[in-house]
């Protein structure tokens, strides 16, 4: 069988704008463009300059585009966790047909009727994710169509978010001409491809450290529990290394990219390198080891912010560890300092596939990968708009389980063509 479906994810980050094309067909994701920019008027996570969003928004659009020759117009988006809140809920609805076979329709209604819950006037919904559904009494059910029963239950988890934070992204989102496809929780949609089925059932914090937040996601018994976000990130340790080395903002991270370490006892203490000082027409000479203290301090301060998180969340045990992703994952040295402060297995997490093999990607991959599972589930495959002329109902009768595996890159360049060949008919 070979279904697949064209997404495009926008991740609006603090530190870059990350816009990826990719092609999912039978469960490998194919990414064919990349758009990447440094991203103006967001603060912690959240956006506090609508018009230099929308510019920065606009110019990832523009790279990812030219990529691939084709506009853009509709986005998988994601919504960071700040203020978001998860709860328990509960859909109860009685089987429609009169033959009493449950049908997508009653799927449907099944989950609305989990939100009519009361969302409080400044909360807006995200989305519900079932956990399972039960008919008639027998549980554990992770698709009822096609059951036979009379009263179909569905327990989930409900994710909504601050009313504003919502809207300022959908507000740029619209003002750079984009329409929405689906709107996802980042952690979410990162976390249930970064973790392991394993890692999701015994439960794991996975933890995005970006460039102005860290956000932390707990996973257990398969599903999201619990988020929180802690506005320190990468961006910090380049302002404490521009302070305290007396250099540039630009220099200090170009130095921390090239030289950066976070753990002091690794660090390289033989090679010096040069920083030129604000002000002066001179340059001091460092060491790895050296700027490796300032990092340490602010990471270690970090990891301890993360334990506090972790105790007010009233976790007693992880016993899956610590996954980590997000730009800062690619500093050398941070898996040891994690592990050292926080006792506990600690692994990095970096996507696999070709294009985009860095750990600032996993949102933006997990956003596809994640719309294409919903998709599949929900049968609705083929809605995207750029591939509304390919044949592939028989998606909507084979919903598919996906799992936590990296998909390998077979087949890259086939799909690729494939994809490219239908840009072309597109436009003639
Ligand atoms: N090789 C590296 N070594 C150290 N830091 C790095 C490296 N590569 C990227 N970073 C840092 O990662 C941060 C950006 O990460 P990322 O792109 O995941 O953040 P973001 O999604 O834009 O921000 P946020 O998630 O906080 O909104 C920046 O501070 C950047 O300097
Ligand atoms: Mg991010």
């Amino acid at each position: 069988m070979n279904q697949s479906e064209l997404y495009v994810s926008l991740d609006i980050g603090s530190s870059s704008i990350k816009v990826l094309i990719g092609e999912m067909s039978d469960d490998s994701l194919h990414v064919i463009g990349v758009g990447n920019v440094k991203s103006s008027g967001i603060r912690k996570g959240s956006i506090v300059d609508i018009d230099a969003t929308v510019q920065s928004i606009k110019k990832a659009v523009g790279e990812a585009e030219r990529m691939i020759g084709m506009s853009i117009q509709e986005i998988v988006l994601g919504v960071p966790a700040n203020l978001a809140n998860i709860q328990n809920v509960k859909g109860v609805v009685a089987v429609n047909r009169e033959d009493r076979e449950i049908t997508d329709t009653d799927l449907d209604r099944v989950i609305e009727s989990a939100q009519v819950m009361s969302i409080p006037p400044e909360r807006e919904l995200i989305n519900i994710a079932p956990k399972q559904f039960i008919v008639d009494h027998l549980d554990e059910i992770k698709d009822p169509r096609g059951m036979i029963g009379t009263r179909l239950e569905m327990d989930g988890i409900m994710m909504t978010t601050s009313k504003t934070i919502l809207h300022n992204v959908l507000r740029c989102v619209e003002r750079a001409g984009l329409q929405i496809r689906e709107i996802y929780l980042q952690s979410l949609a990162g976390g249930y491809f970064a973790l392991t089925e394993d890692e999701k059932n015994h439960g794991t914090a996975y933890i995005d450290i970006g460039g102005g937040s860290t956000s932390i996601a707990i996973f257990s018994e398969g599903h999201l529990i619990n988020t929180s976000v802690i506005p320190v990130g990468g961006d910090h340790i380049t302002k404490d290394l521009s302070i305290v080395l007396k250099t540039p903002t630009e220099q200090a991270e170009m130095i921390k990219l090239k030289y950066g370490h976070a753990f002091y006892d690794d660090a390289s203490d033989d090679e010096l390198f040069e920083v030129p000082v604000i002000g002066a027409d001179m340059k001091e000479q460092y060491s790895q080891r050296y700027i490796a203290d300032i990092i340490g301090v602010r990471l270690e301060e970090l990891f301890e912010l993360v334990l506090e998180e972790f105790y007010r969340m009233g976790l007693q045990d992880l016993p899956g560890g610590v996954v980590i992703t997000g730009g800062v994952a690619k500093l050398e040295g941070l898996g040891q300092l994690a592990r050292h402060i926080l006792q506990t297995r600690v692994r990095l997490y970096t996507p696999d596939y070709i294009g985009v093999r860095e750990p600032q990607y996993t949102t933006a991959v997990g956003l596809i990968r994640y719309a294409y599972k919903e998709d599949l589930f929900y049968g609705k495959i083929g809605n995207s708009h750029a591939l509304s002329q390919m044949a592939l109902s028989e998606a909507v009768s084979s919903p598919k389980k996906q799992t936590a595996q990296v998909s390998t890159n077979e087949n890259k360049e086939s799909a690729i063509s494939k994809a490219k060949k239908f840009f072309d008919k597109f436009f003639e």
